[in-house]
């Protein structure tokens, strides 16, 4: 186990946005809710959703269905401030998606509607783990922290996360309430920000670490992407882009085959050498790549092994911006 603040947790999670239609390849309920079961089948029990993947709340009521009879051995994790209500207002949440801009609404005063909401799509009394997912341009994080602190003095939220935030956000929220989780797109092709992982070190905050496959980049299968699958958005997998990141890319795929490992699982197992507090949250809609995936929480790399990756990494030149 590994530790995100006081809340302990396996060190390797699973992320769901996956399981709701038009992200990344075609999905049906039966398909995403067999997949949640085999996640916690084997031992992979933080699960990550927000009230914002799939449409009204779809992803986390998927969550409550896979849950159902088992909420104790589940670390429930989920999100608010992009799924505003209708007749509410937002705010612009700039973006590297070619559409440019998120939005979204973190006023304290919704926060607790945007909790029991999710409560209700997840049928369960208790948040484990409950994250702001965009700070908001127009509130500081520290009021809405404030009232994320209110809904753990009611007993409706065990833990507080940030997402996406700067180490000064992280650091101001956590004068306000401690924050267990600070959750992040880290992974071989996106570096994390030097000064956001020595705050939470400091601060004894845990990192999740969200894409860590890179959106399946990382596990060497993406050459092609469907029609509506939503990396479309995501300049790295501009087709032209995709073609010569991939190129780029072979000498570390060609290192996990001589390691007898896959890459997808290279990616992990080197993101988990990174920090005794990081837990990645891969997705994945097939059981076979599941298990891959929890497996690669067993793997040590040795230290030559890991230089030859710095080496091979520093010189991997990707093409095509960052999501933020
Ligand atoms: N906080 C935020 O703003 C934020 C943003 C993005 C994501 N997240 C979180 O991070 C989680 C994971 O991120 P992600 O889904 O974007 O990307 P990811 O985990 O980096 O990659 C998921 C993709 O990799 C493929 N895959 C997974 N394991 C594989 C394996 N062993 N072999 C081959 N392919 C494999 C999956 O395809 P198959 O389905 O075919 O296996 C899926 O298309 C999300 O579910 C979400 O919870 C958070």
């Amino acid at each position: 186990m590994r530790t995100l603040g006081k809340l302990a947790v396996p060190p390797i999670g699973f992320g769901a946005m996956v399981l709701s239609p038009g992200i990344y390849g075609s999905v049906d309920d039966d398909r995403a809710l067999d997949a949640l079961r085999h996640v916690l089948d084997h031992g992979g029990t933080h699960i990550d959703t927000s009230d914002a993947y799939g449409p009204d709340g779809h992803n986390e009521r998927l969550v409550g269905r896979a849950i159902k009879g088992r909420r104790e051995e589940v670390v429930v994790a989920t999100k608010f401030g992009l799924a505003v209500p209708s007749g509410v207002g937002s705010r612009a949440i700039p973006v590297g998606y070619a559409f440019g801009e998120l939005r979204g609404n973190a006023d304290p005063s919704l926060v607790r509607g945007y909790a029991e909401r999710s409560l209700r799509n997840l049928d369960t009394d208790v948040i484990d783990l409950y994250y702001l997912h965009y700070p908001d341009p127009g509130v500081p994080v520290e009021d809405t922290m404030g009232a994320v602190a209110d809904l753990v003095e009611a007993g409706l939220v065990r833990h507080a996360g940030l997402s996406n935030v700067t180490a000064e956000q992280l650091r101001g929220a956590h004068g306000v309430l401690p924050i267990a989780a600070v959750q992040v797109e880290w992974s071989m092709w996106r570096p994390i920000e030097p000064d956001l992982l020595a705050t939470a070190r400091e601060l004894g905050v845990g990192v999740v670490a969200w894409s860590p496959l890179g959106s399946g980049f990382l596990t060497g299968d993406v050459s092609k992407l469907e029609e509506g699958d939503f990396r479309h958005n995501a300049p790295r997998f501009d087709a032209e882009n995709l073609a010569k990141n991939n190129d780029r890319y072979a000498p570390i795929r060609l290192l996990a085959t001589e390691l007898g490992i896959t890459p997808a699982q290279l990616a992990l197992a080197w993101l988990l050498h990174q920090d005794a507090h990081v837990v990645p949250i891969p997705g994945s809609r097939t059981p076979a790549h599941i298990t891959e995936n929890l497996e690669a929480a067993d793997i040590t790399l040795h230290p030559d092994t890991l230089a030859r990756l710095e080496r091979a990494l520093a010189s991997f030149d990707v093409v095509g911006g960052t999501l933020l």
